[in-house]
């Protein structure tokens, strides 16, 4: 093969790779959100993590589960900082299953902030029956689980459309624009208006999807903001230190160039 036949069918060769992965990525393209805690300097927006926490707790945790939280984390630094008075009155709200008892009886007593989120299900093969055979994930760390995380999240929530007219759908599956394989066997779970925002926010079908994913966010990397806050103490410091080093090698230098 000659030099020149060589490089052509090289650039062929690449052209095409890069024209598939153009088109891959085009269609799995995400709805890009401009989130408050994205970038170097990013924080959790404080009202948003308590109003997707209402989300999640009005409206996903009916199916899915948030296992490694405890409702006293709902209060910690860093996180939808509700206070210790909201906290308790949150995990009381909930009947939680104990024991077993003096007795040898499991009894059922009101939640304690350092009780773990209520699975809805009493286990994971419940959850699938009742889900008509599909598992509702666990949401601890559901956004770290998926590639696209937040703006995966978001996606999915906004991309419940119609079929296209040749597409079929089984029994119990949905059309998802975001999903693989477009099918999801969950029903669109957002509906304008479907929660009350206690601090009189307007409910739309973004707005909880974005206030949703912030707090899924914050639930899978509770300390972003203390990372981030490192992270800038950590360049400041390489910035200082550069410069003590850069002068005193100058220092140091400067005789023996002299001599010279
Ligand atoms: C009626 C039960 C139900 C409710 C309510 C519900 N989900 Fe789901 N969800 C499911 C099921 C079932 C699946 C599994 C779907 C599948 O595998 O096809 C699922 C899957 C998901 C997934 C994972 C998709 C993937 O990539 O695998 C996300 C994200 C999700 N739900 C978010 C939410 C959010 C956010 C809410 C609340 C606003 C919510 N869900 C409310 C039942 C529910």
């Amino acid at each position: 093969m000659n030099k020149n036949k060589f490089l052509k069918l090289s650039i062929a060769f690449f052209l095409a790779i890069f024209i598939c992965g153009k088109a891959y990525s085009a269609s799995k393209e995400l709805l890009k959100v401009d989130w408050s805690f994205a970038g170097f300097t990013g924080k959790f927006d404080r009202s948003s993590l308590q109003r997707g926490y209402q989300v999640y707790k009005e409206v996903c945790s009916s199916c899915h589960s948030m296992k490694y939280l405890s409702y006293r984390n709902l209060g910690e630094k860093g996180g939808p900082e509700f206070s210790l008075e909201e906290v308790k009155a949150i995990a009381a709200s909930y009947e939680i299953e104990d024991g077993p008892n003096s007795e040898g009886k499991m009894f059922t007593r009101p939640g304690r902030s350092s009780d773990h989120f209520k699975n809805p299900y009493p286990n994971d093969n419940a959850s699938i029956t009742a889900n008509s055979g599909a598992y509702p994930p666990d949401m601890s760390v559901l956004v770290k689980a998926r590639p696209g995380g937040s703006n995966y999240i978001y996606s999915l929530l906004m991309g419940y459309e119609e079929k296209p007219v040749d597409f079929i759908l089984e029994e119990g599956v949905h059309y998802n624009k975001y999903m693989d394989g477009n099918k999801i066997k969950m029903m669109k779970p957002l509906s304008d208006n479907l929660v009350e925002y206690s601090d009189g926010t307007n409910a739309t079908v973004d707005q909880m999807a974005k206030d949703v994913t912030t707090f899924l966010t914050w639930a899978a990397e509770p300390h972003l903001e203390a990372r981030h806050k490192t992270g800038i103490k950590v360049v400041i410091y390489l910035i200082l230190l550069a410069t003590l080093v850069y002068f005193s090698m100058k220092k140091l230098w400067s005789r023996v160039d002299a001599e010279k």
